[in-house]
């Protein structure tokens, strides 16, 4: 039976070992920054996969479907062919062997945004409803997404007394897909404040699990090298990046799941967990994280405290344990440098950079 037994949400069960260099920060390479709320469409209700030739139960590896933006294709060719024909693929084809889900749901197919930030959810249905109108494009980061990935528009008038379907029917979506990951080569204002080759987020998350169903990946044309030895640290930006929108982030720490398939942070009755204003982040609980005090000894013998921000989820602690060979370690510790682009966004450098 399938019961309430769904896909493994993918922070909790990143592999330190395999994952740990990906994951932690190189300096001036990355700086996620989790995306702001109003980016990001939660509870998105996908149908069951009808049963096809993938669903056999031991098939479970994550399947990405990379969607290139038309600005891809407008790079120069020899950056279009890195990109499309190199590190995307590559990337993609270590990510999917790494991660496996628990339970497949398609097609995969988007909630339309609202033209004003306005929507409403109705007692007894999944779907979410714009106030007035749906915006005439949906965004997914830079990139518009295509109108066959939509899901049809469904609206309440302004009394919110009638609410119903409009608009063209629901797409045909993306099949066969538990991840679709929109990838653009826009030159956008964070390519110009920062010195980064890429940047990558979430945009829509499931209902069941809250598992990123969408994303998407940037690359700031300026900084894409096709210097042969430029590759690998390009191929590993890549995967990084992706990780990210995969569900790596502080933004989604709040909406971590057990192996139930439980939620670890309470919920209110919009199914959303508290937001902290302060830190512009969904607040987690301390069945994610916990804030932990060590001593630590500095040059003379003098001892400081230093509070870190631990993960704490069940495999985490159990792999943080075993690759340290410390069988008290209380979770793997966050990167608390950085601001709020990098802080809390990656494992702690000092400890987990090779
Ligand atoms: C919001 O985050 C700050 C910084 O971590 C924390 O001190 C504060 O207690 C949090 N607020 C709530 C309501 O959890
Ligand atoms: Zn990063």
């Amino acid at each position: 039976m399938e019961g309430l037994s769904g896909a493994r949400l993918l922070g909790p069960v990143l592999l330190l070992s395999s994952l740990a260099a990906l994951v932690s920060c190189h300096p001036g390479t990355c700086r996620h920054q989790a995306p702001p709320p109003e980016e990001v469409v939660h509870q998105v209700h996908l149908k069951p996969e009808r049963l096809t030739k993938r669903s056999s139960p031991e098939d479970l590896q994550l399947q990405i479907e990379i969607i290139y933006d038309h600005s891809v294709d407008q790079l120069p060719a020899d950056q279009r062919r890195l990109v499309k024909d190199k590190l995307f693929p590559q990337a993609i084809d270590y990510l999917q062997k790494v991660f496996s889900v628990r339970r497949r749901v398609g097609p995969v197919l988007l909630s339309r945004q609202c033209s004003t930030n306005q929507y409403l959810r109705k007692r007894d249905d999944p779907h979410r409803y714009c106030q007035d109108a749906c915006a005439d494009l949906t965004r997914c980061g830079p990139v518009s997404v295509p109108q066959h990935h939509l899901q049809q528009c469904k609206v309440c008038s302004e009394s919110g007394k009638s609410c119903g379907p409009i608009g063209p029917p629901d797409g045909p979506g993306v099949e066969g897909s538990d991840f679709v990951l929109y990838v653009s080569g826009v030159t956008t204002e964070r390519c110009g404040q920062e010195n980064i080759v890429a940047y990558a987020a979430y945009c829509q998350l499931e209902a069941e699990l809250d598992r990123p169903i969408a994303g998407y990946a940037n690359l700031c044309p300026a900084m894409i090298s096709s210097q042969p030895q430029e590759f690998e640290g390009m191929l590993s930006t890549v995967k990084h990046e992706i990780i990210h929108a995969l569900g790596f982030s502080a933004g989604l720490f709040a909406f971590y799941h057990d192996d139930e398939g439980k939620p670890l942070t309470p919920r209110f009755a919009s199914g959303l967990p508290a937001f902290n204003e302060s830190l512009g982040l969904y607040q987690w609980s301390e069945a994610v994280i916990r804030r932990v005090v060590r001593l630590w000894d500095i040059r003379g013998g003098e001892m400081v405290r230093h509070q870190v921000h631990v993960l704490v989820t069940p495999r985490v602690v159990e792999e943080a344990r075993r690759h340290f060979n410390c069988p008290i370690l209380e979770g793997m510790e966050l990167e608390n440098q950085g601001g709020t682009g990098t802080e809390l966004n990656h494992w702690e450098k000092r400890l987990l950079e090779v």
